[in-house]
């Protein structure tokens, strides 16, 4: 009996699947290293002590998945496995559409071939789309995505609804994401992206190592608390324990269709994250502001309620806690 781990060598994949080791769970990981490197099941055995099993295919592969769940006795599927830049999926949506659907139905298929109907999808904020709220809920329509990335989120949330519709024995547990920051306390394993990075913390992590010279800060005039733009922004490690919690949920029950944020409830803005980076690490992080950046909302976090009444989840880490642990991954890497 083991928990198939699509994409579990990438970023949130591993914190994830040293959780369920750490759980005495038995994990299976599938990964075409497009995002990530195989010297992360290494860092996974140093951190957890066991080695995990590992299958270098891309899951469109339909043929070599059905050998995976063949030869192991999958009960769970964790799916995290997708392509996640946003400007290049602006680029490349084909690519994107082909990789982050394509990828999603051959594993269904996979999946209900071998009789293994219990599914937690990575999701992401994303898909609550620009609707004016900046608390964002569950029982919100999805809205309308800006780029391909988001747009494959919404789509796979919607085949995962039309899927239970049509068989209710599969039991689905759909998780969107705020924003995952921070690295593991060993500092093995985190967010390492290739080339100049889009997202808010490996940029702030390169300039304080001296790579890139300074962060640009899209924007202060925005009707927030100090004007630049505010996010929900939430440990990974806190984020891989959420995932635990539904492998736990669907472990108990037979089936259904779940939603829930993984947020931490509370908004934080850039310049906030600037200064505890600097002060926890006792680094400077030099920055400039710049006109905003198109396709940013000025303010959003979770409401991350039901996610701790119905998992009994929510997130334990400060962003000190963050900041921290990001710099001592980046530092070393
Ligand atoms: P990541 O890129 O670090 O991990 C994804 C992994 O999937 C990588 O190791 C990559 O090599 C693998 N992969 C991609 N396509 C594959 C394929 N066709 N076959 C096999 N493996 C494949 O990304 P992450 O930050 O760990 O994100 C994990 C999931 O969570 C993704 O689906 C992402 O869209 C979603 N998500 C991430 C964030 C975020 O801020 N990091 C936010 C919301 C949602
Ligand atoms: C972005 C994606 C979102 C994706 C998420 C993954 C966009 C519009 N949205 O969210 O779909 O799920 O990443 O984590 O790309 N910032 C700066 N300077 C920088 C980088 C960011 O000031 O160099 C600011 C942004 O304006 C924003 C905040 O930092 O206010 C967070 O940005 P980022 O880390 O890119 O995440 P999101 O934009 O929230």
């Amino acid at each position: 009996m083991a928990i198939l781990v699509t994409g579990g060598t990438g970023y949130i994949g591993s914190h994830t699947v040293v959780e369920l080791i750490e759980k005495g769970k038995d994990v299976v990981i599938v990964d075409n290293l497009v995002n990530s490197s195989i010297d992360v099941i290494d860092y996974i055995k140093q951190i957890t002590g066991k080695t995990v099993k590992f299958y270098n295919l891309d899951i469109r592969n339909e043929e070599a998945l059905d050998k995976v769940f063949k030869e192991n006795k999958i009960t769970e599927v964790i799916h995290f496995a997708g392509l996640k830049a946003v400007p290049e999926s602006v680029k490349k949506p084909l690519e994107y559409y082909d990789n982050n659907l394509t990828g999603t139905l051959v594993l269904l298929k996979v999946m209900r071939e071998n009789d293994c109907k219990k599914i937690v999808f990575s999701s992401s904020a994303t898909v609550y789309g620009n609707n004016g709220e900046i608390k964002y809920v569950e029982t919100m329509e999805r809205g309308k995505t800006t780029n391909p990335y988001g747009t494959t989120k919404s789509m796979i949330e919607n085949i995962l609804e039309d899927l239970y519709k049509s068989d209710n024995t599969w039991g689905i547990v759909i998780l969107r994401y705020f924003n995952p920051i921070g690295a593991h306390s060993s500092g093995l394993i985190g967010d390492n992206p290739n080339g100049i990075p889009n997202n808010l913390m490996p940029y702030i992590q390169r300039v304080a190592s001296g790579k890139l010279a300074e962060l640009s800060v899209y924007g202060n005039d925005y009707e927030t608390k100090d004007g630049t733009g505010v996010r929900d922004y939430i440990h990974v490690v806190d984020l891989a324990k959420g995932h635990l919690k539904a492998i736990e949920k669907l472990e108990k029950e037979e089936n259904g269709l779940n939603i829930y944020n993984l947020g931490s409830g509370k908004g934080c803005s850039v310049l906030e994250i600037i200064n505890t980076f600097e002060s926890v690490n006792a680094i400077k992080v030099p920055y400039k502001i710049v006109e905003r950046r198109a396709g940013d909302l000025p303010e959003y976090f979770a409401d991350a309620q039901k996610a701790k009444k119905e998992l009994n989840w929510e997130t334990e880490k400060t962003l000190e806690d963050m900041c921290r642990d990001a710099w001592n991954f980046a530092k070393n890497h």
